[in-house]
């Protein structure tokens, strides 16, 4: 497939990377404690990009019919091998082809869908969410339940050391959200930019003006997209499952030297399922001094 095709649809991860989302704990637990919380002997529930199975494979133990679609061949024949050897193959149904145009053949109770690239950029979770819920409806006349239910997408300016055995490299990288990284160093608090409810979310482009104020001196050279998934919700008791994706460390043009009082205005813009390129050119930064409460009361008064 071409490689602008390719990016149309999505990303496709080979099956020699899925032993890291295998192996990660936090993604693990959090989808398998979600998924049991939810699911019941009568669901029915769709998998959106089922990869190795595992998330369908958790649906079927609790007893659920299983519906699930994949792009990628390998990843289908792999699954339907792993589902029999984990004797659940009867409750799960794997279908190849792209999820943003497939449909099970009854209705669900719930979609499961884990293509939560950090800052939603190169997989298409939105997209591929909002028309299965939009073609569910349209079809069935009824929406499924959602899991993860919302994202929400954060940034925060960071000092990250970009030296490597005397060389110096700023380049993008990943960072897991759940350890403390020597190398990195945080400058002030995060700052939500989108808030993503899948219920009712549609495709748009996410824009982003964003101000960080510095009380010390501080020197800000990357910052860092931060990206929290709430896998369900219990709007009772408003506790949530939640499940943050890899923290994305983009790196600025240059260091900047911020004195106490100044403020970094920082601005991008991209579309969801975006390469990281895309949000990296994007970004732009000026500082200026913070206005004196005398000057704001001026300000209000001259509006
Ligand atoms: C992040 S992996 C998650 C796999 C699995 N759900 C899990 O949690 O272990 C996303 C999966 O979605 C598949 N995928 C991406 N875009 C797709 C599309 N448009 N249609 C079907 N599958 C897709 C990828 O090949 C990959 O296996």
């Amino acid at each position: 497939m071409l490689n602008a095709e390719m990016n149309e649809i999505g990303q496709f991860i080979p099956l020699h990377y899925h032993y890291q989302m295998l192996s990660d704990a936090s993604r693990m637990n959090a989808f398998r404690t979600a998924i049991e919380e939810i699911v019941t002997p009568r669901h029915k529930v769709a998998e959106l990009g089922s990869g190795t199975g595992a998330l369908s494979f958790f649906a079927a133990r609790k007893g659920a019919q299983v519906w699930s679609v994949e792009f990628n061949p390998a990843l289908v024949s792999a699954s339907q091998k792993f589902l029999n050897e984990n004797g659940l193959a009867h409750k799960v149904h794997i279908s190849q082809g792209d999820a943003a145009n497939w449909l099970p053949p009854e209705p669900v109770d719930l979609v499961i869908c884990e293509m939560l690239h950090s800052a939603l950029l190169r997989e298409k979770q939105l997209q591929i969410v909002a028309a299965f819920r939009d073609a569910h409806m349209a079809r069935f006349g009824k929406a499924p339940g959602i899991l993860p239910a919302a994202t929400l997408l954060g940034v925060q300016p960071i000092f990250q050391c970009y030296d490597f055995n005397g060389y110096y490299a700023p380049v993008p990288l990943f960072q897991s959200p759940y350890y403390e990284s020597d190398n990195c160093g945080t400058c002030g608090d995060p700052v939500v930019y989108k808030v993503i409810e899948y219920d009712k979310a549609y495709v748009e482009t996410f824009e982003a003006s964003v101000s960080f104020s510095f009380n010390n001196e501080t020197n800000v050279n990357a910052l860092r997209f931060i990206t929290k998934s709430l896998l369900t919700m219990d709007l009772f008791t408003g506790k949530s499952i939640d499940w943050h994706s890899q923290y994305l460390i983009l790196p600025l043009s240059k260091t900047y030297e911020l004195k106490a009082g100044q403020v970094m205005n920082t601005r991008f813009i991209y579309r969801p399922g975006d390469p990281i390129e895309a949000l990296s050119n994007a970004i732009s930064v000026d500082i200026v001094e913070q206005l004196q409460d005398k000057e704001k009361d001026q300000l209000s008064l001259i509006a």
